[in-house]
C-alpha cells in the first residue's frame, strides 16, 4: 500500500500526486512589484522538488499592501506580465501546478527587508507609504497609526483582491490561497485585538467575518469557476482574548460553505504579544481540530522537517496535506527524500534521472 504522503488528491480542478505543499515564502527581491530571475531561480527550483503543489508568496493586490518595499504584486500589467514570463519559463520545464497566495498587509505593510531589520520605515523615506487598517491601532508600540479604512476604502480593497484574481486566471494559475493569516489585513479584521470598528466590521463575530467573506466571495466571483480557491487563517493569536481556534473553526464553516476549497492553518502574527509554543507540529492540533469540523482538506504546517512525522500526519488523519517552508529551503529536494524513506515513487525531470540512487531503484518511477 503507497504512503498516505504519497496519495493523489483531487481539490476541485487540481490534481495533487501526492500531499505535500510547499508554502507560501516571500522573497523580498521584487523590483516596484515585478518579478525578476530571483524568483525564476526559486520556483524553477521548488517546481522540480516532487512537491505536488508550489505556493507563489504573499502578493500584494495593491502597492499599499506590500508588506516591504520589494514584495511581488500582482496590481497592473506590469506586474503581470512579469509574473506571466517567470511562469512560463518554469512551465516550459515543469507541469507542477502553482497557487497564489493574494494579500494585503494592512498595518504591517511600509517595513523594510527582514535581512536589513524588518523595521517600519521611517516616514521620511521615499520608499515609505501610509498604511491601512480597520482601526487606527499600530501593530506594535511606537509605529505609525494605519488609517482606519472607511467604506470607499473598503469597496477598493474587495475590488483589487478581484482584480488580481482575473489576472492570476489570465496568466494561468492554478489555485488561489487568501491570506486571511500571520496578522495581515484580513486577519486584523477577525482579531478582536486589531479591529475595534463601531460600524457592521467590527464587534460581533458575525461582523469581524464579514470584510473577510465579502472578499472571499469576490475572490471566488472573479476566477473560474473550475479553478480553486482556498484560504490561510491562523488557528489561534496566541495573545488572551485575541482571536482563537473556537473562533478559526466557525471561520472555517463559514468559508466552506461560500464554496472554499482548502484551508491552510497557521497561526500568529497578529499580536507582539504572542507567545507561541515553538516545536515540531506545533500548529498540527489547530489543523486537526479544524479537519474535525468541515469536509474540505486541511492542510497542517509549522516545523513539519521528518519523513515519518509528516507521513503520520497524514496518515493518522490529523490533516490532509502537509505544507513545507524552511524545511523545502534547506532540502528542496525533501520529497524525493520522503519518496524514498516511505518506499513511495515520486516525480523527477528527465535530465536529472541517471541520480536515482541505486538502493531505490525505480524511485522516480511515478508516471
Ligand atoms: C522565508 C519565509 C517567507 C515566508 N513568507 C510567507 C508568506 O509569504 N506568506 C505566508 O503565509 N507565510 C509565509 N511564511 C510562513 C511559512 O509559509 C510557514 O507557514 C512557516 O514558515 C512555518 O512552516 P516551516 O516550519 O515549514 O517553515 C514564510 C516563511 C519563511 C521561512
Amino acid at each position: 500500500m503507497a504512503p498516505a504522503l504519497f496519495t493523489p488528491l483531487r481539490v476541485r480542478n487540481l490534481d495533487l500526486r501526492n500531499r505535500i505543499v510547499i508554502a507560501p515564502m516571500c522573497q523580498y527581491s521584487a523590483e516596484n512589484g515585478c518579478m525578476n530571475s530571483w524568483h525564476l531561480i526559486h520556483l524553477g527550483g521548488l517546481a522540480l522538488s516532487g512537491a505536488a503543489l508550489v505556493s507563489i508568496e504573499a502578493t500584494a493586490v495593491t502597492p499599499e499592501g506590500r508588506i516591504s518595499w520589494a514584495d511581488v504584486g500582482l496590481w497592473d500589467d506590469e506586474t503581470e506580465a512579469a509574473m506571466g514570463r517567470t511562469l512560463e519559463a518554469v512551465r516550459r520545464w515543469s507541469d507542477a501546478p502553482f497557487l497564489i497566495q493574494l494579500s494585503h498587509a494592512g498595518r504591517k505593510a511600509s517595513v523594510e527587508r527582514p535581512w536589513e531589520g524588518g523595521a517600519q520605515l521611517p516616514e521620511s523615506d521615499p520608499r515609505a507609504w501610509r498604511t491601512e487598517a480597520p482601526s487606527a491601532i499600530p501593530w506594535a508600540e511606537g509605529q505609525r497609526p494605519p488609517t482606519a479604512l472607511d467604506r470607499a476604502g473598503l469597496q477598493r480593497i474587495r475590488e483589487a483582491f478581484a482584480a488580481s484574481a482575473v489576472r492570476a486566471a489570465r496568466i494561468g494559475l492554478d489555485a488561489i490561497q487568501l491570506h486571511c493569516a500571520h496578522g495581515y489585513l484580513l486577519h486584523q479584521f477577525l482579531s478582536p485585538l486589531s479591529n475595534r470598528r463601531d460600524d457592521d466590521y467590527g464587534g460581533s463575530l458575525e461582523n469581524r467575518f464579514r470584510f473577510p467573506l465579502e472578499v472571499f466571495d469576490s475572490v471566488r466571483d472573479a476566477f473560474p469557476a473550475e479553478r480553486a480557491v482556498t484560504v490561510r487563517i491562523s488557528g489561534t493569536d496566541w495573545v488572551e482574548g485575541g482571536w482563537d481556534l473556537e473562533q478559526t473553526i466557525a471561520f472555517a464553516k463559514a468559508l466552506e460553505a461560500r464554496g472554499c476549497d482548502a484551508v491552510n492553518i497557521t497561526s500568529g502574527g497578529l499580536h507582539p504579544a504572542q507567545q507561541i509554543p515553538v516545536g515540531p507540529n506545533y500548529q498540527v492540533p489547530l489543523a486537526r481540530a479544524v479537519k474535525a469540523a468541515v469536509r474540505m482538506p486541511v492542510v497542517a504546517v509549522g516545523l513539519i522537517t521528518g519523513f515519518d512525522q509528516a507521513e503520520a500526519i497524514v496518515g493518522t488523519g490529523d490533516a490532509d496535506l502537509i505544507a513545507l517552508a524552511r524545511t523545502i529551503l534547506y532540502d528542496p529536494r525533501w520529497p524525493w527524500h520522503a519518496a524514498a524513506e516511505l518506499e513511495a515513487k515520486v516525480r523527477a525531470p528527465p535530465q536529472y534521472q541517471r541520480c536515482e540512487p541505486w538502493r531505490v531503484r525505480g524511485l522516480f518511477g511515478e508516471s
